[in-house]
């Protein structure tokens, strides 16, 4: 029987140390401009993507299913009252499955990668899996929306032209990586896996920042994160590093600011503290029902967090 989204195996897994010893080797020989080369052999290869789950993320899911009081649907009110498709971004999208789910239920959805191969893949296994159940419009009345691979990076504004969304903002982002390694030497500076976990802790300002800038200015609009890993202690060093809800608030509330930490690692936080310009507000919180395998302890109870941002 042929292979269907849903039952694809993902690639046997490495033991994570294996992995993340594997990754890093790799990306020494990829520093500076070649951080891009990186990926893309990766995904030429095509024999070692460990965070391949060939499915969407679960919780990303459940966020559709079962909080749509908070994101609201895939339709935007505009001021005169009529309506068009939210325009949803996936950055460092993988395989494209999240973008897939999200086209289900109605956005007009951009998968971002920093690597043309990956795009090529998304592009094949949208085509293989489009018309399957997991992929099914799920609101008849919105039908689906569209989706478009882009090469690029997360971090530059150039794919943003080829695009072609409406001022350069999304209504929906997702963030969100089951990530195993962290900073790269990219153009001079320390970067940049995008994804909150995969940074060196230093790097969250930019990603905050990039984010609100990112992120539409209207109630309606919503960054979802999953926030992973919730329980690590802050001084076990990374990747993935200790990311508690509290250094999302930290961050998103002061976008491109540097947030103290303790010398432990563990995030300051000082609630008297005015938000800074671009700040997003928090307004969801929770577990979801389900996530990938890494974000459960041993016996299956979810550890990770969503947490839905907006500008206030
Ligand atoms: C660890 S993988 C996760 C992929 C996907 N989110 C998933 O969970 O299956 C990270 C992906 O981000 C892409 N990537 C890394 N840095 C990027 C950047 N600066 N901009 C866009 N994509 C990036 C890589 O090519 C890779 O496919």
């Amino acid at each position: 029987m042929a292979a269907t989204a849903a039952t694809r195996q993902p690639q046997k897994d490495l033991p994570l140390e294996e992995s993340r010893a594997y990754l890093k080797n790799h990306f020494k020989d990829h520093s500076g401009a070649k951080y891009k080369d990186g990926w893309d052999k990766l995904w030429q290869a095509g024999d070692f993507l460990p965070w391949d789950r060939m499915v969407p993320s679960p919780a990303l899911a459940d966020t559709l299913n079962n909080h749509s009081h908070v994101v609201g649907s895939a339709k935007l009110v505009l001021p005169d009252g009529t309506t068009r498709r939210k325009q949803a971004l996936v950055p460092g999208c993988g395989r494209g499955v999240d973008v897939m789910l999200l086209q289900s239920y109605g956005y007009d959805v951009v998968g971002l990668e920093i690597s043309a191969k990956a795009v090529e893949a998304c592009e094949t296994y949208a085509r293989e899996t489009e018309n399957e159940e997991l992929y099914g419009c799920k609101d008849e009345k919105l039908g689906k929306g569209s989706r478009k691979f882009v090469v690029g990076d997360f971090y530059a504004d150039e794919w943003l032209d080829k695009v072609g969304v409406k001022d350069g903002v999304f209504e929906l982002i997702y963030d969100y990586t089951v990530s195993l390694f962290s900073e790269l030497s990219f153009n001079g500076l320390l970067i940049l896996l995008q994804f909150f976990c995969a940074m060196n802790p230093s790097m969250r300002p930019a990603w905050a920042n990039r984010m609100s800038t990112l992120l539409a200015p209207n109630p309606q609009a919503n960054l979802i994160c999953l926030e992973f890993p919730t329980n690590k202690p802050p001084n076990a060093g990374g990747p993935p590093y200790s990311s508690p809800p509290k250094a999302y608030m930290e961050h998103l509330s002061h976008p491109g600011e540097d947030v103290p930490y303790t010398a432990e690692g563990e995030v300051k936080v000082n609630p008297l503290a005015d938000s800074g310009p671009g700040a997003l507000e928090r307004v969801g919180h929770w577990h979801p029902t389900d996530t990938h395998a890494i974000g459960k302890d041993t016996e299956g109870k979810v550890n990770d967090y969503v947490s839905v941002w907006r500008h206030r």
